[in-house]
């Protein structure tokens, strides 16, 4: 008999793109969706990326090497120099994306049954490609009260068994923003240290922080067999659609591992490694890296003043990457509220698109009263897409409330 494995069967689609058939939808019926749901910024990618792109002189069109090009490396190890992250071109592996980093992290360290410590919410594709490689998600639980900072160590430490592999984290985070402080990841790096695990730090938004700088885990010296960093220019350069990104460790049989699983992949895309080769080398590629987070940054206080004007919302100002993780204690099913805004809500023509909270946690039964709003979108959109989202709320509570009292 035919069928599909268990492990994908298990596997829910991302709550990011779940909903995207009904915004198709909506717009086939001529309404305007604006686009909260997805972490894919509106921002030109700098021209020095798209010149290389062009320029790039090829013949044939080869599999690069299967680790990178090596002037890919070495331009991404300067990168990080300039960041103080001393890395060397033993260390640094180009990936597809910042995806196929953490997918081969995990690969590389867990066995099937080994289980990975997560703060949560999380990116939920950490929990489709944990299942795909067997692993069990362990939620570190953390509270929108406390700005989704982490909790005292010692409880973090309760959830390690002899299973327990890898503490696997963005930061900052998407979806929360928080930002976590050197104290925090030191505190992870401890536990690492003293239990034998694998940290798996996943560093795309590192320069947009609006508060405070992001601690690389590549900073703590004394945790270099256990640190994997992995990183994508996805979110810095606006240059999603490049699928370059990377894992860097300086575990020798971590990189050989991962080495494999390069070679049966095969290689990343040329065009876009050597896109970014020009880009760090053009003089002005900390300014305009510097242009977009100042972009980021005036958004999220944009949209967090925004979301103030919504009765009964609750959420905390984070500190850096571009969502928002918003409670709204009024609704106790975020899907269908999301679904609703897009199929059965419009205001002048308008709605809008969220991404619903509860598969950004492996817990059951939490998220199911909030979403995750993304800040990818010029100011005066986001203001129009709260009033909007705000106006949606209205009606789906006032709707329901008449179906409950009939
Ligand atoms: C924390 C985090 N890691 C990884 C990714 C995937 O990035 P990439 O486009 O480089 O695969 C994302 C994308 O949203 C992300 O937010």
């Amino acid at each position: 008999m035919l069928s599909i494995s268990d492990r994908v069967k298990s596997l829910k689609g991302s709550p990011i793109r779940r909903l995207t058939p009904f915004a198709t939808a909506a717009k086939k019926r001529g309404i305007h969706v604006y686009h909260l749901n997805i972490g894919q910024p509106d921002i030109p990618t700098p021209a020095s990326f798209m010149e290389g792109v062009r320029n790039a002189k090829i013949d044939v069109l080869s599999y690069s090497p299967a680790m990178g090009i090596a002037e890919t490396i070495d331009a991404m190890v300067g990168y990080y120099a300039e960041l103080g992250i001393s890395l060397t071109r033993d260390d640094v592996i180009v990936t597809i994306g910042g995806s196929e980093a953490f997918c081969f992290a995990l690969q590389a360290t867990c066995n099937p049954g080994d289980e990975v410590l997560i703060p949560e919410p999380f990116y939920p594709n950490y929990m489709g490609h944990s299942i795909m490689n067997g692993n069990r998600v362990v939620p570190i639980r953390t509270r929108i009260e406390d700005g989704f900072h982490l909790p005292p160590m010692n409880e973090i430490e309760r959830l390690i068994t002899p299973k327990t592999k890898a503490i696997l984290f963005s930061n900052p985070s998407n979806p929360t923003g928080v930002g976590y402080t050197h104290a925090e990841i030191e505190g992870l790096v401890k536990l690492a240290l003293k239990h034998g695990l694998y940290v798996i730090s996943d560093e795309p938004y590192r320069e947009l922080m609006y508060e405070g700088e992001a601690t690389s885990i590549m900073s703590f010296p004394e945790a270099s067999q256990h640190a994997i960093l992995v990183d994508s220019i996805s979110k810095r350069l606006s240059a999603c659609g490049a699928r370059i990104g990377c894992l860097a460790t300086r575990n020798k049989d971590v990189h050989a591992a991962v080495n494999k699983l390069c070679q049966i992949r095969l290689s990343p895309p040329t065009f876009e490694q050597l896109g970014l080769v020009a880009f760090l080398k053009d003089k002005n590629h900390k300014r305009d890296i510097a242009g977009i987070v100042r972009k980021f940054h005036a958004r999220r206080d944009t949209l967090f003043d925004a979301l103030q004007t919504i009765p009964g919302v609750v959420c905390r100002k984070p500190e850096g990457a571009f969502y928002i993780f918003v409670q709204f204690p009024q609704i106790d099913d975020s899907e269908a509220f999301a679904k609703y805004l897009l199929t059965d809500f419009e205001t002048g023509g308008e709605t809008v698109m969220v991404a619903p909270g509860a598969d950004f946690y492996a817990t059951p039964g939490r998220g199911t009263n909030e979403v995750r709003v993304a800040y990818v979108l010029e100011e005066p959109k986001l203001v129009r897409a709260v009033e909007v989202l705000k106006a949606g709320l209205a009606t789906y509570v006032e709707e329901k409330a008449g179906v409950a009292a009939r």
